[in-house]
């Protein structure tokens, strides 16, 4: 199994927008029964609540459903669950090393680092621009799935 947790503040926008894109991606390879997805806050500022209307707006716009992901906060156990760890900026990676402790795994990378851009994805919270966002996180985790396809399959 391969498994990958994305990562951002609030788990209401960009981190599942980059779940629900990673597993449309690995379902049409036909190889979902192999990877374990999901995404989670770095705050308690949104726990059980629904994916952000614009952002599960935008996934639909793609055909893709996010129904029944409602907000969690990383957990410390989740360090030794996931072999990937994708936090969407630079923030978020001060943020899960407070909870998760320092990473001596070498498994906590940024979302766009996979494109070879050393950047952050696009935040839509306050730009509202979800297009953005959109276009970043395809980026991202089609790098990220080609890289994981390329060493493991
Ligand atoms: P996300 O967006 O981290 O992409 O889910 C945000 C959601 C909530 C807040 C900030 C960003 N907030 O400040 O509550």
């Amino acid at each position: 199994m391969v498994n990958i947790l994305f990562v951002c503040l609030g788990n209401i926008c960009r981190s599942p927008m980059a779940e629900f894109v990673m597993k449309k991606l690995v379902k049409d390879k036909g190889l979902e029964n192999h990877f374990t997805i999901a995404s989670a806050a770095t705050s308690y500022e949104e726990s059980g609540n629904p994916v952000y209307p614009p952002a599960r707006a935008k996934l639909a716009e793609h055909g893709i459903s996010c129904k029944d992901k409602y907000a969690v906060r990383v957990s410390p156990d989740d360090y030794d669950k996931y072999d990937y760890i994708v936090v969407m900026d630079r923030s978020n990676l001060r943020n899960i090393t407070r909870i998760v402790g320092e990473d001596r795994d070498d498994k906590i990378r940024l979302l766009m680092s996979y494109t070879g851009a050393n950047s952050d994805v696009a935040d839509p919270w306050y730009t509202g621009d979800f297009e953005a966002t959109w276009q970043d996180v395809w980026a991202g985790c089609n790098a990220l799935l080609e890289k994981i396809l390329s060493e493991k399959f």
